[in-house]
């Protein structure tokens, strides 16, 4: 799951051409995608977006294209009742599925064909932490000895267990890659640029060399979310920079029941896509859970007909980051999705996290070893564990007083993340493609990076030696028994 970002130079004043492609057709992706419009557009440069969700906007450096894309294909993996139903929690080899699927639709490499048709650098747009994808493009595989992932949800340190599974991992995933993604995407790369490249008069670059030619990469992630330590040069973490510096402000009824709980606000939403459908015992399980507290809750959701008691209140939708900015907001519980995430953190605000699916897990066990979440594992009898965890949570001051430090990490930085997400941008426009933060790593040969040559010259050395030993030992031994037998 990742998108291209294409830059067409135009040195013409200050202002730059650029191509956002975010195919991708999930609501809540699309809020990272208004995310680069809004920042871009803001700092003057002229923008294509293209998306399954097109802005209502007349902005007069906008152009959009609008791709007719459903998420149907996905809705599947998103209802919590499969999820539910499951004997055993999903494991990463049920996305493998998911993530086949969105390589059908998506292709992910593909999309960096167009900046050898356009003739123009680009840079990759990660929505999740994917260490080993991201590395991948940009560096060379992490050692899974200490990096986390998101398909095995274990934290490091690792147990030797969890070690010999994330090595395990990592191989069967680049194997995959290797023998089944990329000749697939091949076949379509030349099916689709080869006569748009003939067209324009140009020769189709080899694949490799234009998909792992990226400038540069930004990841949605940021320290306080993150859990690795190295870095490639050419990757920026600019997790947060979709949260607009101007709030929307809250609607009147909405402001007032804000400013009047007197015991504080807790905001409930399971994000844009995981739905209840057909699960009234999870949605009654809620209900009669936020029964027992004192605590108005604001409850994100689109089930109609809820009995509902009076301190909880349905929205259809909610300004989420306004809510989390309320002082009386004392409790976000989420699904963990990195935005979520972010948006507490950015707000500092602590968290109850109910992971449903893909990158939630490993968000909220972050979140939990940083000190400002607890975990309540999803199940149809999840009312007692969700009403300690809130209780647990928001009585117990070292929960927010956590956040707050995570917070001021968060914000601790030399430029708000939207700021540089158009530096960095620039950057890459006015350095011709940034060729100066390439890895090395890129172009080495997997043999070469583990030193198997040294390996083998060391064995053959050695092999010889032996045998050299060998001979000389028994020429001397022959020599001695022969002196031996004429005595
Ligand atoms: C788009 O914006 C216009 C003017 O601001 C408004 O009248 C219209 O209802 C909006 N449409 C949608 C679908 O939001
Ligand atoms: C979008 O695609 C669907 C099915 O692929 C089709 O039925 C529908 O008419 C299309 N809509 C537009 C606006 O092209
Ligand atoms: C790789 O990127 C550089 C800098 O943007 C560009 O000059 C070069 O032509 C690209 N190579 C390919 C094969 O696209
Ligand atoms: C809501 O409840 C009423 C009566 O209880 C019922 O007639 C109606 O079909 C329900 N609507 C939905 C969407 O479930």
């Amino acid at each position: 799951m990742r998108w291209t970002i294409l830059f067409c130079l135009l040195n013409v004043c200050s202002c730059y051409k650029v191509l956002l492609v975010f195919p991708f057709p999930f609501k809540s992706h699309s809020i990272l995608g208004r995310g680069f419009v809004r920042n871009l557009l803001s700092a003057g440069h002229e923008v294509t977006y293209v998306t399954p969700f097109a802005l209502n906007s007349s902005h007069p450096k906008l152009y959009q294209v609008s791709l007719n894309l459903s998420s149907t294909h996905f809705e599947k993996y998103l209802d919590i009742k499969p999820l539910l139903e499951r004997a055993e929690p999903m494991n990463y080899w049920d996305v493998f599925g998911l993530m086949r699927g969105v390589t059908e639709m998506a292709a992910k490499d593909i999309y960096s064909g167009f900046s050898a048709l356009y003739d123009c650098p680009f840079i990759w747009f990660f929505p999740y932490d994917q260490y080993l994808e991201i590395f991948r493009v940009m560096h060379t595989p992490p050692n899974p000895a200490y990096t986390p992932n998101l398909r095995t949800r274990n934290i490091p340190p690792f147990t030797f267990q969890q070690r010999v599974q994330e090595l395990w991992y990592s191989i069967t995933t680049l194997f995959y890659r290797t023998y089944y993604y990329t000749p697939v995407e091949k076949g379509i790369y030349k099916n689709f640029f080869a006569s748009a490249m003939s067209k324009r008069g140009k020769k189709l670059p080899d694949y490799d060399a234009v998909r792992f030619n990226a400038s540069l990469a930004f990841s949605n992630a940021y320290v306080t979310m993150r859990d690795v330590s190295e870095t490639p040069t050419a990757l920026k973490n600019i997790g947060g920079f979709h949260i607009d510096t101007k709030l929307e402000s809250l609607s009147q009824k909405l402001q007032d029941i804000m400013d009047r709980s007197t015991h504080g606000v807790i905001l409930f939403s399971m994000g844009t896509h995981l739905t209840s459908r057909g699960l009234p015992k999870l949605v009654s399980e809620f209900v009669e859970t936020f029964r027992r507290l004192k605590y108005t809750v604001l409850w994100k959701t689109n089930e109609a007909n809820l009995t509902l008691p009076s301190n909880v209140i349905p929205l259809q939708w909610i300004p989420q980051v306004s809510v989390l900015d309320h002082p009386n907001c004392v409790l976000f519980i989420t699904h963990g999705g990195l935005m979520s995430i972010t948006e507490s953190v950015h707000f500092g605000k602590p968290i109850v996290g109910i992971p449903a699916y893909s990158d939630q897990f490993i968000n909220v066990r972050i979140a939990v070893k940083n000190g400002f979440a607890k975990e309540v594992k999803l199940s149809l009898d999840l009312g007692n564990e969700l009403f300690d965890a809130i209780n647990e949570v928001v009585n117990n001051p070292r929960y927010t007083q956590r956040a707050k430090e995570m917070s001021l990490i968060y914000h601790s930085r030399i430029a708000k993340p939207g700021a540089e997400l158009v530096h960095w941008v620039q950057h890459v426009i006015e350095t011709k493609g940034a060729q100066h933060l390439r890895s090395a790593a890129l172009q080495m040969p997997l043999y070469q990076k583990c030193y198997l040559d040294l390996i083998i010259i060391v064995i053959i050395l050695l092999t010889i030696l032996r045998y050299i030993a060998r001979r000389t030992f028994e020429r001397l031994t022959r020599k001695t028994n022969g002196i031996k037998k004429t005595n």
